[in-house]
């Protein structure tokens, strides 16, 4: 088994990983403390063909495979991980059911502009009573003529604040439950459309969430994604590709997490020496560093399944599980690696520890990759 990168993905990798130390990680600090979006950094990153990595060229992405995406998530997530972030939303929520279910139409004007980095897409699944249970929606979209008329709200809607425009899930037939449920591209211009206020988070401040309110916002019906009844399977289907994303950006606050911390026990002296000499640091560092290569390995695992057209339902939420859950232990351990200085803000140890917490929670719990997973160990 091949487990080397090509010369096409470590290329990728250090384009990345030199953008990340130039760009990223000498102002994640500012952006996390003013909660600020990167404006100037998300421009480049979709001038240098990241914000539709796996898009086609001649739609305006990178022409990249999903191993090369996963790479450069954990580059830019290690540099910063609300870019991150913005990026995974970018490429894995939105460009990706646009290629897949667009027509050619539906390609040119809510795909090129958006892979090449022009324009922001987001992914409206999420309602207040309805998160783990995303069947269980109450916005609602009824055809009226050549338009559809969408009702209902969404809440903690990545990339929201920004977004030009929003891929948004609501029932078209409520009785049918998740069989009822079909996919939208809502322009944040259109009328009856409103954003809430940004939500203030703990972690990944340099992202925007918010709420979204859909009040008799009318669209075009060629606006629809997919056919009427498809939208539940779109967003599972899709949601499969954003673990692996998420999962990249966790391994790169992973990874922040751990070289900081590898480089504070290495100057900290205790006991009249480093702390690198104590067996305690050197057991944390030795763990850190193990669970981060394994959470590459099954990142790449399921970005390679991925690539190869195979399923990769089980292994993307394997990845997202084991990298989320890892990327928390990891950050806190760095925590601990610094003592007192982890627990404040002039070292940048407790951001990451921030900036991994909600990849235990968005796209997914980690309850619901349990589910996920065990759903398709007791299939036959
Ligand atoms: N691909 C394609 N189809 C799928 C699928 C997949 N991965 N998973 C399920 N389906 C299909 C099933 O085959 C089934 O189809 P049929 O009715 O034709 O048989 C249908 O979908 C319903 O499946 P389930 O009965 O398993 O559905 P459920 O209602 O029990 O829910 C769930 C399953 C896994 C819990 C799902 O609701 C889920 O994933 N919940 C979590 C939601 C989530 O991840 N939200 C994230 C929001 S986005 C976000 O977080 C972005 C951000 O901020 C960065």
């Amino acid at each position: 088994m091949d487990i080397e990168l090509t010369e096409e993905q470590r290329q990728v990798r250090d384009m990345c990983r030199d953008f990340a130390a130039k760009e990223l990680a000498p102002n994640a600090r500012r952006w996390d403390e003013h909660h600020e979006f990167p404006r100037e950094a998300v421009k480049k990153l979709g001038e240098l063909g990241l914000m539709g990595i796996a898009v086609p060229a001649e739609w305006g992405g990178g022409g990249m495979d999903n191993v090369s995406y996963a790479v450069a998530m954990e580059e830019i997530s290690r540099g910063c991980g609300g870019t991150g972030v913005i990026m995974s939303v970018s490429n894995s929520l939105y460009c990706d059911p646009v290629m897949k279910y667009g027509s050619d139409e539906q390609k040119a004007e809510f795909l090129r502009p958006y892979a090449s980095g022009e324009r922001l897409g987001a992914f409206a699944l999420t309602e207040p009573q309805s998160g783990s249970d995303a069947a269980e929606m109450k916005t609602v979209a009824v055809a009226r003529g050549d338009e559809y008329v969408l009702d209902g709200a969404k809440i903690f809607i990545t990339n929201g604040p920004q977004a030009d425009t929003i891929l948004v899930f609501a029932q078209t037939d409520k009785a049918k439950r998740h069989k009822g449920i079909t996919a939208f591209l809502v322009p944040t211009d259109a009328k009856g459309f409103a954003r809430g206020k940004t939500d203030d988070k703990v972690g990944i401040r340099a992202s925007g969430s918010c709420p979204l309110f859909f009040e008799a916002c009318a669209i075009p019906k060629r606006f629809r994604l997919g056919a009427e009844g498809d939208g539940f399977k779109i967003a599972m289907g899709t949601l499969d590709g954003g673990r692996i994303g998420i999962a990249a950006q966790a391994l790169g606050i992973a990874r922040a997490g751990y070289e900081c911390a590898r480089a504070y026990a290495k100057e900290r002296k205790a006991f009249g020496q480093p702390i690198t000499q104590f067996q305690a640091i050197q057991f944390m560092l030795a763990d850190m560093a193990t669970e981060i290569d394994a959470a590459r390995l099954l990142i790449w695992r399921a970005a390679g399944l991925k690539d190869k057209g195979a399923r990769f339902s089980a292994e993307a939420a394997m990845a997202k599980l084991f990298a989320s859950e890892m990327a928390e232990r990891v950050t806190s351990k760095g925590i601990q690696v610094h003592g007192g200085y982890g627990y404040v803000k002039e070292y940048d140890a407790e951001r990451h520890w921030r900036d991994s917490r909600i990849t235990e929670i968005y796209e997914g719990t980690s309850e619901i990759q349990r589910l996920v997973i065990a759903g398709n160990l007791l299939k036959d």
